[in-house]
């Protein structure tokens, strides 16, 4: 088969993520990193000498107007990943933006809108939805194989220094637990059980105002999530998806799992599936598939589901009260 051509990837805010994010690039076949923006030189030089990457910008905006990048990769805090797609699509780059979409619906409208007007592709960058375990696990449950689901318990939860400079406790950046990580709980009920008929959310703050742990229950007409996420503790991080006929248990740690295991009338079989690095290789190939398919979202996880998902997020932030506005 004939080689595919390569795709050139670019870099914006060369944080935590953006570090693991190009060094799976480097696993990916096909996939090269071209240049890399940070708001500071140095940083600029000192990530691009780690990763091979030949040029480097120390504005956002200058990577911006790189014309052979194919695809922007926006690593930075929530705050900013709506202007900067924005900005990104229309200077006809293709974008895949770090979760969560925006900081609310109305900006994750602007982004979408802007991806379908520069016929341009853009994805929220929900790696889970692009995990192994999680895909055949899915893959089961669509099946019926543990019959009609009643019932999923998942949490997502780190303890999270406070004392530094950390934009987790940053209102301003969008900080705590529910954006963060509240984030991939909801990805999972949404995704298996859709959008709930109501939502019943709890919180306890941060002096700095962000959410130190949320709580949420998302009822359905005959299933319930239960779901929390913190930031002042560690906990098993194991998810739980129980059906009329059996249940599965995506294993520790659930948001990327090398494996999950069926229970099926008291027997439980494994299954294994180890990730390629990480795992954040799967959603890179998936933009790559998208990009030679001249697609502008992906169908695993589609414009929609990142609106409805940031739909429940903002639901949840009414309930709790937060307000990044403030
Ligand atoms: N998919 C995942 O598994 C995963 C994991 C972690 C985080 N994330 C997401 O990725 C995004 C970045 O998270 P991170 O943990 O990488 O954060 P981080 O370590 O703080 O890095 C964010 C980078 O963004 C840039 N930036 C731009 N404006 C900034 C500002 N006002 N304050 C601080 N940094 C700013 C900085 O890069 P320069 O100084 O180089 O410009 C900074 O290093 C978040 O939206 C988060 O939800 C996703």
């Amino acid at each position: 088969m004939k080689d595919q051509p390569t795709i050139k990837w670019g870099i914006i805010g060369l944080g935590a993520i953006a570090h693991l994010f190009a060094k799976e690039l480097q696993l990916v076949k096909g996939a090269e990193l071209v240049a890399v923006a940070s708001r500071s030189k140095d940083n600029a030089i000192a990530f691009a000498a780690n990763y091979h990457c030949k040029k480097t910008y120390d504005s956002y905006e200058d990577i911006m107007n790189d014309t052979t990048i194919d695809i922007l990769y926006i690593a930075t805090p929530h705050d900013s990943h709506a202007e900067l797609s924005i900005k990104a699509l229309e200077k006809n780059k293709h974008v895949l933006c770090e979760k969560p979409i925006a900081l609310d619906y109305k900006d994750a409208e602007k982004m979408i809108a802007a991806s379908r007007k520069h016929n341009k592709f853009f994805m929220e960058a929900f790696w889970t939805r692009f995990n192994p375990s999680f895909r055949a696990a899915f893959a089961k449950i669509k099946k019926g194989e543990i019959g009609e689901i009643r019932y999923i318990n998942a949490d997502f939860a780190f303890c999270a220094n406070d004392k530094e400079k950390n934009r987790l406790f940053d209102l301003k950046l969008g900080g705590g637990s529910l954006m963060d990580i509240g984030v991939y709980p909801l990805f999972l009920a949404y995704t298996i059980l859709g959008v709930p008929d109501s939502i019943l959310a709890k919180s306890n703050f941060h002096s700095s105002g962000v959410d130190s742990q949320t709580a949420m229950i998302l009822n359905y007409k005959d299933a319930q999530a239960v779901l929390y996420s913190g930031i002042s503790h560690t906990s098993d991080m194991i998810a739980t998806i129980s059906g009329t006929e059996g249940q599965i248990n995506l294993n520790k740690t659930w948001h990327m799992a090398e494996s999950f295991t069926m229970i099926k009338k008291e027997k439980e079989t494994n299954y294994d599936l180890p990730t390629n690095g990480m795992g954040y290789t799967y959603e890179i190939e998936e933009c790559h598939q998208c990009l030679r398919n001249n697609a502008i979202e992906s169908q695993l996880w589609s414009h929609q589901n990142s609106l409805e998902l940031i739909q429940l997020v903002d639901k949840v932030k009414n309930q709790i009260g937060l307000d990044f506005s403030i």
